[in-house]
């Protein structure tokens, strides 16, 4: 049976990385705010807050008045540990300096997604908060402190808003998960050393989009659509929630690929989601859990980012499901 630790007992007594010292604060924090974010989100329509802004944010998409309202308190709550030093998140364009008199030991840069899953909110279905931390060259940090590939980040994390509210994080020493017991306000470690299954037969894509995919991609959902009639000689099943969050935490749970590939429909756009706070804290905690994850191409953690709202193409999960797709990625190379 798995020991009931409090998330405070397991940063004191069971952290382990060589950060600990500023990460247990930071985390903290991380985890009162998303607890603050899942009351906003429960209260649903009761407090009037569903619905989209007149806004934009920086990718030209209409902001939900929960956008901004986790934007906010994400950014409030996670400026007190002292050891920020500055933030960036995908509501607004530029960083998003702590103020000085929060950052006596702000060595930290905090990059997130205050709301994931956004367009889910108003239809009462799972959305989540990604956050990633990397270490900052500079006390004063500018953009280029945060365009860090994913492999320098120091720790990185979800919470997930669903039938449950769980917080996920790894300081690059596994992978681990708390559940939110609403009656008490505390999260216990629920999730031990999560592992994802080297093997599935479930795939997570937006379908719609099929026929402005590459070939490989395709022919990676060809096959899994032919079943036990084809090459894989096995059905599979398909999950598509809209919350990247969401998509992760179940393949971390029961094993699964999930693909949000390059795709034609907007080709000035290298894929939907965003490399600093989508696909670089979700690409290590899935390598942390035994998973991998690509572009196709490329590693997505070996990135070397050249803005911070810079878009990426995501394939993660399941490791032997993955390097079947790099490796028809390989074949069209060839
Ligand atoms: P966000 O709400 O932060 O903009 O992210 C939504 C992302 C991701 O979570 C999800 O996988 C994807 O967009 C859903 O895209 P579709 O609208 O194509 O389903
Ligand atoms: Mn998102
Ligand atoms: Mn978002």
């Amino acid at each position: 049976m798995t020991p009931l630790y409090t998330i405070t007992e397991f940063l004191i007594d069971h952290l382990q990385c060589e950060h600990k010292e500023a990460l247990a604060p930071m985390l903290a924090d991380v985890a009162a705010a998303c607890k603050e974010i899942a009351v906003a989100i429960e209260a649903g329509a009761l407090n009037g807050n569903m619905g989209s802004l007149d806004s934009e944010n920086v990718q030209g998409e209409v902001q939900k008045a929960l956008d901004m309202i986790t934007h906010d308190i994400f950014i409030a709550t996670n400026q007190r540990s002292g050891y920020v030093a500055a933030m960036a998140s995908e509501e607004v364009a530029e960083i998003i300096e702590v103020p000085l008199n929060y950052r006596q030991n702000g060595d930290y840069l905090l990059v997130f997604d205050p709301l994931d899953g956004s367009s889910n909110v108003n239809v009462n279905i799972s959305v989540g908060t990604i956050f990633s931390i990397l270490k900052s060259a500079s006390k004063q940090p500018t953009l280029a402190d945060f365009l860090q590939a994913g492999t320098a980040q120091v720790c990185a994390g979800y919470a997930l808003y669903g039938t449950s509210t769980m917080l996920v994080f790894t300081t690059g020493k596994g992978v681990n998960g708390f559940t939110l017991d609403a009656k008490v306000g505390e999260f216990y470690l629920t999730h031990p050393n999560m592992q994802i299954t080297p093997d599935t037969q479930e795939f997570s894509i937006n379908m719609s989009n099929y026929r402005f995919w590459q070939e490989p991609v395709q022919r990676y959902v060809d096959e899994c659509l032919l079943g036990a009639d084809g090459i894989r000689g096995e059905d599979f099943n398909m999950r598509w929630v809209a919350s990247m969050v969401a998509e992760v935490h179940r393949i971390l749970v029961r094993g699964g690929i999930f693909m949000y590939p390059l795709d034609m429909k907007q080709p000035t756009k290298a894929g939907k989601l965003r490399l600093m706070y989508e696909a670089n804290p979700m690409s290590l905690i899935v390598e942390q859990a035994g998973g991998a994850a690509s572009t196709g191409l490329q590693r997505i953690l070996d990135i070397q980012p050249s803005g911070l709202h810079q878009r990426v193409p995501v394939i993660m999960g399941s490791r032997n499901e993955v390097e079947r797709l790099i490796g028809y990625h390989k074949i069209n190379a060839d």
